[in-house]
């Protein structure tokens, strides 16, 4: 099976670049997901499932959202910020995979050595890994611009270079902060970069792919649309 960084660039090919956020509240979850995934398809490339989403369905529903995706040429993503130690980092992915998952949002924090592994662990089964640079909230700068080490490095830029490091298939960097795309597109032009934080949290999906994301997460300003077909229309990307 091809790289999952090669699928969601193929993906994107044949849709958008947008990967959907299905942040949905209430009861409907699944029915939401499935209606929107099939009207949008032609804007996206994936589609993303939060942890907030993961606690309250079943294995069953995530399944039948995940097959969705697929079946209309999609790519599905976990949210989960995966951060723990190996054994638990493994069977968190087995889990995910056998829900339809093709990848997962990891945090770096856990160190490069155990990052190294979950990419290993991903690839072998032509599964991917996708890690946080730089998040996309306003109070996300005071943490991961820290400088961190005597060279005067802030974190997010020793995010990136373990993200390299360790293979993995794309970085999230916040829409909201294009210059930081700029610098993680520049030091390295083949890492994929998925930017959330557009519209409602005052991102531009425009700014940001011009700066270099080569995907826009976006859930709230298409989901909660009352035209969401026209606003994912509307983002241009
Ligand atoms: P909205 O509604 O703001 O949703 O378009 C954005 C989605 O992306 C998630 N999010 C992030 N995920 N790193 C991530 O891995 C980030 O910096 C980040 N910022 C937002 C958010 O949880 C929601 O699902």
């Amino acid at each position: 099976m091809p790289r999952f960084a090669t699928r969601l660039d193929e993906a994107a090919h044949r849709g958008g670049r947008i990967v959907l956020a299905c942040d949905y509240d209430g009861a409907d979850i699944v029915s939401s997901a499935v209606y929107d995934i099939r009207r949008l398809s032609r804007y996206l490339c994936g589609v993303k499932l939060n942890l907030h989403l993961l606690l309250p369905l079943s294995a069953d529903d995530i399944s039948q959202i995940s097959a969705t995706a697929r079946q209309c040429g999609l790519l599905c993503i976990a949210d989960i910020k995966l951060n723990d130690i190996g054994n638990t980092n493994r069977s968190a992915m087995d889990e995910l995979w056998k829900m339809g998952f093709d990848a997962v949002i990891a945090n770096p924090i856990m160190g490069a050595s155990a990052l190294r592994d979950v990419v290993l662990w991903a690839h072998d089964g032509g599964h991917g890994v996708i890690t946080l640079c730089h998040m996309s909230a306003p109070q996300a700068a005071g943490m991961y611009e820290m400088i961190t080490d005597p060279h005067r490095v802030p974190l997010y830029r020793t995010f990136l270079d373990v993200a390299s490091s360790c293979g993995v298939d794309g970085i999230v960097v916040g829409a909201t902060y294009p210059e930081i795309i700029r610098t993680c597109k520049r030091s390295y032009p083949e890492m994929r970069i998925l930017s959330p934080g557009v519209g409602i949290q005052g991102g531009s999906a425009q700014e940001a792919v011009l700066a270099g994301a080569d995907y826009i997460i976006v859930g709230r300003t298409i989901i909660k649309s009352d035209d969401p077909v026209g606003t994912a229309e509307q983002l241009g990307v």
